[in-house]
């Protein structure tokens, strides 16, 4: 693929991630500027189905993939889940994923038998765009072929809600987001009893061409076909080019209510970056394993043997928070074994294409300590075989994490700090410029699973970019370069914040 030091990924990623001064220079900083677009995505004229309100309060296996299943997995995957007032500029409604300052800038388009349909959140429906069966078309587009799976979903970056703000780093936020999606969708499927594929890659064209979107102004990002849990996920590649399976589709334009900025023209970095990661054939699908930092040399902590207690996926979903606008910790106690617990068995259970069958999650996570009940201060290393805890850093970590941070954050109190650490060289050397996309997404999954988790125990995960990568690799003691903190998300029981958040609950059934 792209040689080692060339390319816009790799000139994207420079830029976005070693130089925040950089990343952050076409930034806008005035809320409700000339380019605010809609708070949704709006289309008119299009026949709309209502989902039904009445969802289960607890996630448990369902027996068929009903409407209200379609509807709880809709609801619990990307649904409303707070409303915000007196908000001064940022955007009012919070989801069950996060997203920077809730711009919300992924869009999910469901394919089901009948057709092809946007989730209108605000109005928990569906907006039908297209008729037809198209479900094998899209595994086609992926690459392979098997049993036909009850829907797909794909995820796609509406670039003009989140660039109003950020202009072109919105091409991470919307990539991290992408990935924070699917990372909600794979759990809240596996817990009813459904398993999600997650594609990064496919021929871009037919997928964008299906749902009538313009690749510039918002691409698809992922697409994940459902099954049923028992069915036999075995996939067979198929050869296919873009042209090809594009000349099978008709073009449509849906009538969408037009805001906010043109992206091409304004975001030209986003843009170029964009362009650079489409494929144009499968044959160019690879799968690969990063390389793991290498060892600290020191005694591991070994993962104690309890399992962590059992908590229902929906009652952690609606209790998720970033925690209020300025992150302030309540000092609490915390039991960090039952965090480890979780954090160990957080890379497992995925199947994405953008690593061999059976290989985990290809991100480590890393944990540094300040105040947790059971798990020494200083900063760790998990290891993805036996979750044990490889110190990489002294009592102090958690200090030299805060002086690698922009101020703004409360740190007193903390009681950790996850990062994420991607290999920047697997990323490009596997997939191209598109690496910048699939590492960014794989991060963004593994990174809601660190947040339920937290949750699980009562604890905000506030989901931070503004640190400098460079003083972050010290502190954890990575010595190249190619090793890179994608994700950094704070971890603390908070209080209230200023303003007044109400939940939106659905009525219950059960
Ligand atoms: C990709 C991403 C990047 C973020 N970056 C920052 C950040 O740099 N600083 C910050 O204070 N919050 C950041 N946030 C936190 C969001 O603003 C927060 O998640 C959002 O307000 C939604 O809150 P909720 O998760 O409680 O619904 C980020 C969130 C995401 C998803």
């Amino acid at each position: 693929m792209t040689g080692p030091e060339d390319g816009p990924g790799r000139a994207f990623w420079r830029t976005t991630l070693e130089d925040l001064a950089a990343a952050m220079e076409t930034r806008q900083s005035e809320y409700g500027n000339p380019d605010e677009p809609l708070k949704f995505k709006i289309y008119r004229g299009r026949p709309r189905r209502p989902l039904t309100g009445r969802v289960p309060r607890t996630l448990t296996a369902v027996e068929a993939f009903d409407e209200v299943a379609l509807s709880t997995l809709l609801h619990y995957g990307y649904g409303i889940s707070r409303q915000e007032f007196d908000t001064n500029g940022t955007w009012p409604y919070h989801r069950m994923v996060a997203s920077a300052r809730c711009l919300f800038g992924v869009q999910l388009y469901v394919c089901l038998a009948d057709g092809v349909h946007h989730y209108d959140a605000a109005h928990h429906g569906l907006v039908h765009l297209r008729d037809g069966d198209h479900r094998a078309l899209l595994a086609r587009a992926t690459g392979s072929a098997g049993a036909l799976p009850e829907a797909v979903l794909v995820l796609s970056a509406m670039f003009s809600k989140t660039a109003y703000i950020y202009r072109d780093y919105a091409y991470r936020l919307c990539t991290q987001e992408a990935g924070l999606l699917a990372g909600n969708l794979d759990l809240v499927a596996r817990s009813m009893g459904l398993r999600a594929l997650l594609h990064h890659q496919f021929v871009d064209e037919p997928v964008n061409r299906l749902l009538g979107l313009d690749s510039d102004e918002e691409p698809a990002l992922l697409v994940l076909p459902l099954h049923p849990a028992g069915a036999d996920l075995r996939r067979e590649p198929v050869a296919t080019t873009a042209a090809a399976l594009a000349s099978t589709i008709d073009p449509i334009d849906p009538p969408v209510v037009r805001s906010g900025l043109q992206v091409a023209p304004a975001c030209p970095r986003l843009t170029e970056v964009n362009r650079a990661s489409l494929r144009t054939d499968t044959t160019a699908f690879a799968t690969a394993e990063p390389a793991a930092p290498g060892g600290s040399g020191t005694e591991p902590l070994p993962l104690p043997a309890a399992e962590p207690p059992a908590v229902d996926l929906a009652q952690v979903l609606r209790a998720r928070d970033s925690g209020p606008g300025v992150f302030r910790p309540v000092a609490s106690r915390v039991d960090g074994t039952e965090l480890w617990a979780r954090l160990a068995r957080a890379r497992t259970g995925v199947t994405s294409d953008a690593v061999p069958a059976g290989a985990p999650v290809p991100l480590e996570i890393f944990l540094t300590v300040g105040d947790l009940a059971g798990v020494p201060p200083g900063a760790y290393r998990l290891d993805r075989y036996t979750g044990a805890l490889h110190p990489v850093a002294g009592a102090d970590a958690i200090s030299a994490i805060e002086r690698a941070c922009l101020p703004g954050t409360v740190f007193r109190g903390m009681n950790a700090v996850v990062h994420l650490v991607g290999d920047r060289d697997w990323a490009f050397d596997t997939f191209g410029d598109r690496g910048y996309r699939v590492i960014h997404q794989e991060a963004g999954l593994l990174a809601h699973r660190v947040c339920v988790a937290a949750a699980a125990q009562g604890l905000s995960g506030r989901i931070v970019n503004a640190y400098h990568a460079g003083a972050v690799r010290t502190a954890l003691g990575l010595t190249d370069r190619r090793h890179t903190p994608l994700f950094q998300i704070l971890l603390a029981r908070t209080g209230p914040g200023g303003h007044v958040i109400v939940p939106v609950e659905l009525e219950e059934v059960g």
